[in-house]
């Protein structure tokens, strides 16, 4: 499969949200940094492995505060990204806590009105269930926006074996698509940004 190459420099952020040290949500994240590198875009594979459970140190509670020290390197990360690539494992027919918990803990100010391209992944035949539970209920109050596309990587192995010997197939030729289409919007959704007319302090939690 041919890289991703575009005319304008986007700044992606690759999230991958597995629970195993060598789970396959993190081969999918690093085969999709390999299709975004290139001279026009910076690719920024980030690690939330090992973010905390959300407790009140992230709003200031002193005696918990020090553990979130270590979100301020991801958040600058955030904070500089255009566009964002979420990768969830399927458990138990849902999106893994670790995809759960950084969507609770991520803010506005670090993804609102970004594009987010979601891509879930499965062992076998499964994947659609995270697809639903975060289209519906993952973005009120960080302002994430979901593109149209998402893409479900089913028999991942197998998935994984073709495209590391460049064979193409319906899944990997969406994904292709999916990114390209994630770059429109970024450039897209930067207006909306820069519009003047977000407001997160009268409006920070939507309804
Ligand atoms: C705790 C747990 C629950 C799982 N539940 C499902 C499931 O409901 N549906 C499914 O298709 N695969 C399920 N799987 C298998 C995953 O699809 C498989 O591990 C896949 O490689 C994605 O997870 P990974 O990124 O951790 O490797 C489960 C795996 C684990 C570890």
């Amino acid at each position: 499969m041919s890289k991703i190459e575009n005319l304008t420099m986007t700044n992606i952020a690759i999230i991958s949200g597995s629970h195993r040290e060598q789970g396959n949500s993190h081969r999918v994240a690093n085969y999709i940094a390999h299709l975004l590198q290139g001279n026009e875009n910076k690719v920024d594979n980030i690690d939330i492995t090992k973010v905390p459970f959300w407790d009140e140190g992230l709003w200031g509670e002193e005696s918990l505060a020090k553990k979130w020290e270590m979100w301020e390197p991801i958040s600058e990360h955030l904070k500089i990204s255009e566009a964002l690539i979420i990768i969830t494992p399927e458990y138990g027919g849902m999106a893994s806590p670790i995809i759960s918990n950084f969507l609770l803990i991520a803010s506005s100010e670090e993804i609102g009105h970004k594009p987010a391209l979601l891509v879930s992944v499965s062992e076998s035949r499964g994947g659609a269930y995270p697809v639903s539970q975060l289209r519906g209920f993952s973005s009120k109050n960080n302002h994430l926006c979901w593109i149209p596309d998402h893409v479900i990587i089913r028999n991942v192995n197998n998935f994984l074996d073709e495209v590391n010997t460049g064979k193409e197939s319906y899944t990997s030729k969406v994904l292709n698509y999916s990114i390209k289409i994630l770059l429109e919007y970024a450039t897209a959704l930067g207006y909306v940004r820069q519009s003047g007319n977000v407001d997160y302090e009268e409006f920070p939690y939507g309804m």
